[in-house]
């Protein structure tokens, strides 16, 4: 099994669609490494797995930990450790934290959210070979979670140029949250690097989800969701069986005893 490269995903734009997913613990890490190209250790761990209010609440400690291990059970898979907020407010404390964060973790590349305002933040880190996504559209870390963006010209143009703005500081991927579909097809077909939608339609590079929503695991399904599975049915009728077994008695039988 080889591994994903930058180079692997950069040569997929415009040939294959980019498969990427978020994973937080080593059970849903060794599942998506037999399908993603990209892992995605997301800060909505924050909201998704400890029930925070907003990913702003999510310490980089909190992540280092979850990506270590997610990254120790990824075998092929490029993992990506989302830099949570408030660690990149500068190019040095950006240096500093990412190096730490790649040390810890081991993980390949890190995300950040924000447009051209973080050029020179990307320059420095990819200058000092330090792999970068990038995030833009919908920013959950400083904006209403599912706000549509791009309905308005001057928005259009902002995100754009955005877009452009960190393909040129050496990003090698972006993450488009939350615009209208004509909008994501202009910026994938006007830089070079893989756009990877999250509610940004099917003219992306590659498509994002937040793994729980995809299996029914989390209590949000916004429109963008495509929801595959009803985990949490599941887990809850085994649940309520088990309950069900000890209070009759019927758990644990001889097959679960040990004898001598
Ligand atoms: O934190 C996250 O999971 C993300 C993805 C949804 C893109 O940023």
């Amino acid at each position: 099994m080889s591994r994903i490269t930058i180079k692997k995903i950069l040569n997929k734009k415009g040939k294959k669609p980019i498969t990427c997913l978020t994973a937080y613990s080593k059970p849903i890490t060794k599942i998506l490494d037999k399908y993603c190209d990209i892992i995605l250790v997301g800060d909505s761990l924050g909201m998704v797995l400890y029930g925070m209010k907003t990913t702003k609440e999510v310490k980089m400690e909190t992540m280092i930990l979850h990506a270590k291990f997610v990254k120790q059970h990824a075998k092929k898979s490029l993992v990506v450790f989302d830099m949570p907020y408030k660690t990149y407010k500068n190019k040095n404390e950006a240096y500093k934290n990412a190096k730490k964060i790649i040390k810890e973790t081991k993980c390949d590349a890190i995300k950040l959210e924000g447009g051209k305002k973080l050029t020179y933040i990307i320059k420095h880190l990819t200058k000092n070979k330090i792999p970068v996504m990038g995030h833009i559209g919908l920013l959950p870390q400083s904006s209403n979670r599912y706000k549509l963006k791009g309905k308005i010209p001057s928005q259009r143009k902002q995100i754009l140029k955005d877009a452009i703005a960190l393909s040129q500081s050496g990003a090698f991927a972006i993450v488009i949250e939350c615009v209208i579909e004509s909008l994501a097809k202009i910026i994938t077909s006007s830089i070079p690097i893989p756009t990877i939608g999250i509610g940004a339609s099917k003219y992306c590079d590659g498509q994002i989800l937040v793994t729980d929503d995809v299996i029914g695991l989390s209590d949000i399904k916004p429109k963008f969701v495509k929801q595959y599975s009803k985990v949490g049915k599941i887990i809850e009728k085994s649940v309520k069986k088990y309950c069900e077994d000890v209070k009759r008695r019927r758990f644990p039988t001889y097959q679960n005893v040990y004898k001598s």
